[in-house]
């Protein structure tokens, strides 16, 4: 079933994933090649983790912020085109990533949910203040809202917590006409549900932009399968011409 997006500009609403960024420099997690081949989630990416090693996950983190601030590391043609797409709808367009990189941010994008945290900021798990920083984070450092020594954690939503902003998000998800889902593996709920949401809740047009056809690919009424540099400033060439 589709809208009549081409004749009454809907609200548009758009997942993204670790594939958007690869072209940027950035590496997926379950590619062959990806993070979660070379280490093990359970030990950077948990509470629990973090509780057992904070020095491990803070190498981690610390790692990535630093290849993230690398000059080679860059928004691509995908970033760029959300921003377009954003700036020059007619109605309202929400991006919502579970990327944790700013590469959206840097390409213009303004209405930004990222539901799975924020790889340049950090938060004290004693006070919950949160703070901008870019930086390598170590046992050693104190948080400026409590001055307690050694609880400031990545602000990233890891395996077994809450996703941010979910009420906003499935508001958005319920008004929408059209949902379009880019280089993410459908493999992670609740992100991986969105698309059973919007099918349920609404008359919206269903769209996976990938590299391949993701786990949940059936489920989608459309695809466009490439690079995202190349499949989705196509895709937002034709939906702003009204050809698509
Ligand atoms: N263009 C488009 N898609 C690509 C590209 C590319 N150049 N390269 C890879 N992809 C696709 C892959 O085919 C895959 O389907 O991107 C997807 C990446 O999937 P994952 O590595 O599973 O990343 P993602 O879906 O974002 O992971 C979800 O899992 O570990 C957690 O918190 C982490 O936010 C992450 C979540």
């Amino acid at each position: 079933m589709s809208s009549d997006t081409s004749t009454r500009p809907g609200n548009i609403v758009i997942l993204t994933g670790a594939g958007i960024s690869k072209e940027s420099g950035l590496d997926t997690f379950r590619c062959a090649d990806g993070i979660w081949s070379r280490v093990n989630l359970e030990d950077v990416a948990t509470p629990e983790g973090f509780a057992r090693d904070p020095e491990l996950v803070h190498a981690f983190y610390n790692a990535r912020r630093e290849k993230l601030s690398d000059p080679a590391v860059q928004p691509n043609a995908a970033h760029a085109a959300l921003a377009r797409l954003e700036a020059e709808w007619p109605a309202e367009v929400l991006l919502v990533t579970q990327n944790i990189d700013d590469l959206h941010e840097r390409a213009g994008s303004r209405e930004i949910i990222h539901m799975h945290g924020e790889l340049n900021k950090v938060r004290c798990q004693a006070c919950e203040h949160l703070v901008v920083w870019p930086d390598a984070l170590s046992l050693e450092h104190t948080c400026a809202g409590c001055g307690r020594k050694g609880t400031l954690r990545p602000h990233v939503v890891w395996f077994g917590e809450m996703p941010l902003e979910m009420e906003r998000i499935y508001d958005a998800l319920s008004q929408c006409s059209l949902f379009v889902s880019i280089g993410t593996s459908g493999q992670v709920y609740p992100a991986a549900g969105f698309v059973s949401h919007v099918r349920m809740y609404t008359r919206a047009r269903t769209v996976e932009l990938n590299l391949e056809p993701s786990t949940g690919a059936t489920l989608f009424e459309e695809a466009f399968y490439g690079p995202a540099s190349g499949v989705v400033p196509a895709f937002v060439e034709r939906l702003l011409a009204g050809r698509s």
